[in-house]
């Protein structure tokens, strides 16, 4: 039997087991991690799309009781619930702590929405609900990076338990497009890259190395997740940040125009044109699918260069959350996030009509307030080791792991299984 030696440590503590003195033992953790790490084999019999079972009882909305997306950091004294040592699942770029981030303040946060109480996820019971259920993260890099978060934490599982964790039963050779499965849940996870959630060729490595503009088709949603979307019992979408990039529109197959695309003699339509008609056109598809299951929109979320952008300097060195006020978004994630509203609130009214579950998973406010959750510098392992003055190009945009988004989680318990909305 296995045991995740953090959560161990409160209930070997309430039961008076063991004097235990040494607090949280990184070294007990390490154990645990190799453990773990020995134990994945197997499974791969688990590698078709998953399809979807029946919703047990369909989530009533409830009254306006509780905006759980406007609140305030608060102190946590108990930390993160996983660390880099205890959880697998963590990407290197995102492993701040592993990359030697030397301040550990921006573990020590919790989410506390201000007309009430967000309890931590219970892993147990969130498992227990998704028993022979499927769930599917679709959207950019942010998406995959939250379901690392997730993976995490529900791996952790209490003391007398065996430690459930998610086998990976799929990958896309990329890295992009990843499929996890708790076996004694039956419960499977999917991350989908789709970040236009629109159909695009994209020339550009995993390290953000492009070749060419973007070839965004604006009038047919990517295949990647429509083909598999009835199969999903629980989708989380997200998109925004890559319709900055330089692209060139095509609708009905010809070129319409395109952002960003200097020498090419084309008509500038702007950014914010093409992902207004690709959000419609999205929603139109989920608001008419006749989908049983719930479907959330996760907001985009701020990056918090300061100083300087990603390409001449800029930073976030901040240790702390901030206060409600002290941040502005920047004009870009501002109109992102008018147009996210705005197709969502549309989409919305219709879904009420056609008994789709749709909701906003409405993180972008509470991610403003976490400059400090971001790797930086630390996105490389141990970047100063060799010179100090190094000059390093600073991750402000995903989030460190663990970090502010584990917060995220709790928010899906509530809305989930515990059936809170706003
Ligand atoms: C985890 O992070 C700590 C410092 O925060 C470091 O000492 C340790 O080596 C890291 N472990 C791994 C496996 O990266
Ligand atoms: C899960 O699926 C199995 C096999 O189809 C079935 O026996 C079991 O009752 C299901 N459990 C739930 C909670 O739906
Ligand atoms: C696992 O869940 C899937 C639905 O997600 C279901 O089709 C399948 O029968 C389940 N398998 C077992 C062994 O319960
Ligand atoms: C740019 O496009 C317009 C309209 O398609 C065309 O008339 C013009 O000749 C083009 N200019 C160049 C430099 O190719
Ligand atoms: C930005 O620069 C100012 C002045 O050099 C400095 O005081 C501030 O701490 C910097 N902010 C960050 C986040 O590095």
């Amino acid at each position: 039997m296995l045991f995740v030696w953090k959560s161990c440590w409160s209930s070997l503590h309430k039961r008076n087991y063991l004097p235990v003195k040494l607090g949280f033992s990184i070294f007990l953790l390490g154990l645990a991690f190799r453990l773990l790490f020995s134990q994945s084999s197997g499974f791969s019999e688990v590698s078709e799309a998953p399809f979807l079972g029946k919703i047990v009882k369909p989530i009533a909305p409830l009254k306006g009781k509780c905006d759980l997306f406007s609140g305030d950091w608060i102190p946590n004294p108990a930390g993160s619930v996983y660390t880099n040592e205890s959880c697998k699942y963590v990407f290197d770029h995102q492993n701040c702590m592993k990359n030697g981030r030397p301040d550990t303040g921006y573990l020590y946060w919790r989410w506390n929405p201000r007309h009430c109480e967000l309890p931590q996820i219970n892993p147990e019971k969130f498992l227990e609900m998704m028993r022979n259920k499927t769930w599917a993260l679709i959207g950019d890099s942010i998406s995959r990076n939250h379901v690392q978060s997730l993976l995490c934490v529900l791996s952790k599982m209490p003391c007398h338990e065996e430690v459930e964790h998610a086998v990976e039963v799929y990958d896309d050779q990329e890295g992009r497009s990843k499929r996890w499965h708790f076996s004694s849940y039956n419960f499977t996870v999917s991350v989908i890259w789709s970040p236009f959630l629109a159909e695009a060729a994209i020339f550009e490595d995993i390290n953000g190395v492009s070749t060419h503009e973007v070839e965004l088709q604006i009038d047919k949603l990517d295949t990647k997740w429509s083909e598999q979307y009835q199969g999903f019992n629980y989708i989380m979408f997200s998109s925004g940040k890559w319709f900055f990039k330089s692209t060139i529109y095509y609708k009905n197959n010809k070129i319409l125009g395109c952002h960003y695309c200097p020498g090419k003699n084309l008509t500038e339509l702007g950014f914010d044109f093409a992902y207004r008609k690709v959000l419609r056109d999205f929603f139109n598809f989920i608001v008419t699918s006749n989908h049983k299951g719930m479907i959330f929109y996760r907001t985009s979320t701020p990056d918090h260069f300061e100083n300087g952008s990603w390409f001449d300097g800029g930073n976030c060195k901040r240790t702390e959350p901030v206060k409600e006020g002290v941040l502005e978004l920047n004009e870009m994630v501002k109109i992102i996030r008018d147009i996210e509203l705005t197709a969502f609130e549309e989409a919305a009214a219709k879904a009420s009509e056609t008994g789709v579950n749709l909701r906003l998973f409405d993180v972008n406010p509470l991610s403003l307030l976490r400059p400090d959750g971001h790797p930086g510098a630390y996105r490389h392992f141990h970047p100063f080791a060799k010179d100090k003055n190094a000059k390093i190009v600073n991750d402000c945009l995903h989030w460190c792991l663990p970090g502010p988004i584990d917060s995220w989680n709790d928010l899906l318990m509530e809305m989930v299984v515990n059936g809170k909305d706003d």
